[in-house]
C-alpha cells in the first residue's frame, strides 16, 4: 500500500494541523550542538503555513520518565524553529494542560505553537493501549488533521506516532515521505555490491540488525566500539577496549553465519590504541590481533580503527553500488581518533551509486567532520528507525499511514 501524502488531506487553509516532528536534538549545556533535525522539519511546516494552516508542533526530546523535567524542555528547539521559520512560534509550558489549551485556542493561521515535550506525559510511551489512546485523544482535540513528520520515531508505537494518526485525518509529511522513498530503495532493490557499515559503541544495540541484515548484504563492515566484541570473538585480547562479554557467543555465531552465506565481513586489521579515554591521550597504532602489545599493554584502549583498516574500509565502500552507514568508527569527537570515521564518510561521498547515512550519531559525525549533507545520496534523520526500515521490518508509524 502507498503512504498517504500531504495532498490527501485536501485544503488545509484555516485548519489547525498538528505535526509530529522529531526535534530530539543533541544539547550541551542547554545549547543545540547539531540543529539538523530542526532544519529537516522546516519544509513541511513551511508548506502548511503557506497553505494558511495554523500549526501545532509536537515532539519528544530525550527520555524523560512521564513527568516534566526542565533539562528535557523543548525550549531550545522551539527557539531555533522560531529563528529559522518565517512565522511566529510560541512554546507552551505543558503538553495538553492549561498553557497548551490557551495557546492553541488563540492560534491564528500562519502561526506555530510548540507543545512541551510529549514524554512529560506518561500516556505518550505507556505500554497500556488505553492510556496511549486517551493521551492521543487529548492531543487530537487540538486539531483538524495530523501530519507525521518525525521520521526518527516511526518505529515507536507511541501515542503521538500511532494512536494520534488513527484519531484524526492523517498523512505523512514531506520529510517522512522523502525518507521512505530513499530508504525503500535500499530495502527493495539495492544495486550490488550492497554494503552496510555499522559502528557505534554497543554491539547489543545492533544484534537484531546484524541478524536481519546478513541474508541481505554482500559486505558488512564493522567498526566503532562494537568491533572489539568481534575481535574478542576471534580469540584476540582487546585490553581495556569496550567489550560486551555476554555477547561473545552471539557474535561468534555471526562470524560463522557470514562465512556460510558468503558475506564479506570486513573487520579492522589495525587499531589506534590509547592510554585512556581522553582527547589528548597518548596513543599508537598496533595490529588488531596484538592490541596488548602496545606500549600501554593490557591497559590500552582502542579508540579508532587504524590507517590500514581505514584504507580497506574506504575501498570496500567506494567499490559498492549501495551503501548504508550507521555509527561512527571511533571516538570522532576527539580529533586524534576521528580518522577512521573521516575515511568512511569520505568514501561514502565517492560511491558511484546510492550512499545513505543513517542516524543521529553518524549524521552529527559528518557535520562535525566538515561534510555537507548534499555530498551524500541521503542523510537520514532517523537512527533506530532507519536501521529497522532497512532490516525489512514493518514500522508502526508508517503502517498507520497506509504503508
Ligand atoms: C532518535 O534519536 O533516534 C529518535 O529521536 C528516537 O528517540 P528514542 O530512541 O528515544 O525513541
Amino acid at each position: 500500500m502507498a503512504l498517504r501524502t500531504l495532498d490527501t488531506l485536501g485544503d488545509l487553509s484555516g485548519k489547525r494541523v498538528i505535526v509530529r516532528c522529531d526535534l530530539n536534538v543533541p544539547l550541551k549545556d542547554g545549547v543545540i550542538t547539531d540543529d539538523g533535525r530542526v532544519r529537516a522539519s522546516l519544509p513541511t511546516l513551511q508548506a502548511l503555513l503557506d497553505q494558511g494552516a495554523a500549526v501545532i508542533v509536537i515532539s519528544h526530546l530525550g527520555r524523560p520518565k512521564g513527568e516534566p523535567a526542565p533539562e528535557y524542555s523543548l525550549a531550545p528547539a522551539a527557539a531555533r524553529l522560531g529563528e529559522l521559520l518565517d512565522a511566529k512560534v510560541t512554546l507552551a509550558d505543558d503538553t495538553v494542560g492549561e498553557s497548551a489549551k490557551a495557546l492553541v485556542d488563540g492560534i491564528a493561521p500562519g502561526e506555530v505553537v510548540v507543545l512541551e515535550n510529549l514524554r512529560f506525559n506518561g500516556g505518550e510511551t505507556s505500554k497500556d493501549d488505553a492510556e496511549r489512546k486517551a493521551f492521543a485523544a487529548e492531543l487530537a482535540a487540538f486539531a483538524d488533521a495530523y501530519v507525521s513528520d518525525g521520521f526518527g520515531v516511526v518505529h515507536r508505537k507511541q501515542a503521538s506516532v500511532y494512536e494520534l494518526a488513527e484519531a484524526l485525518p492523517s498523512a505523512a509529511g514531506l520529510l517522512v515521505a522523502n525518507e521512505v522513498d530513499k530508504l525503500d530503495r535500499v530495502v527493495t532493490d539495492p544495486a550490488t555490491p550492497f554494503t552496510v557499515v555499522l559502528g557505534g559503541s554497543k554491539v547489543s544495540d545492533k544484534l537484531g540488525v546484524i541478524e536481519n541484515l546478513l541474508p541481505r548484504v554482500d559486505r558488512l563492515v564493522v567498526g566503532g566500539g562494537m568491533v572489539f566484541t568481534f575481535l574478542a570473538a576471534k580469540g584476540w585480547a582487546v585490553g581495556k577496549s569496550l567489550l560486551e562479554s555476554d555477547q561473545l557467543e552471539t557474535v561468534k555465531r555471526y562470524l560463522d553465519e557470514a562465512a556460510q552465506r558468503g558475506v564479506e565481513l570486513v573487520l579492522p586489521t589495525d587499531i589506534v590504541v590509547a592510554e585512556g579515554f581522553a582527547a589528548d591521550a597518548d596513543h599508537e597504532v598496533v595490529a588488531a590481533d596484538a592490541i596488548e602489545t602496545s606500549k600501554f599493554g593490557t591497559e590500552g584502549m582502542g579508540l579508532d580503527i587504524g590507517p590500514e583498516s581505514a584504507k580497506a574500509y574506504a575501498e570496500a565502500i567506494r567499490t559498492s553500488k549501495t551503501v548504508f552507514w550507521n555509527g561512527p568508527m571511533g571516538v570522532f569527537e576527539f580529533p586524534a581518533f576521528a580518522a577512521g570515521t573521516q575515511a568512511v564518510a569520505q568514501a561514502l561521498t565517492e560511491v558511484d551509486g546510492l550512499s545513505v547515512v543513517g542516524g543521529g550519531d553518524s549524521a552529527a559525525a559528518i557535520r562535525t567532520l566538515g561534510f555537507a549533507d548534499d555530498e551524500f545520496g541521503h542523510v537520514s534523520t532517523g537512527g533506530g528507525a532507519s536501521l529497522e526500515l532497512i532490516e525489512g521490518k514493518r514500522l508502526p508509524g508508517l503502517e498507520v499511514l497506509g504503508w
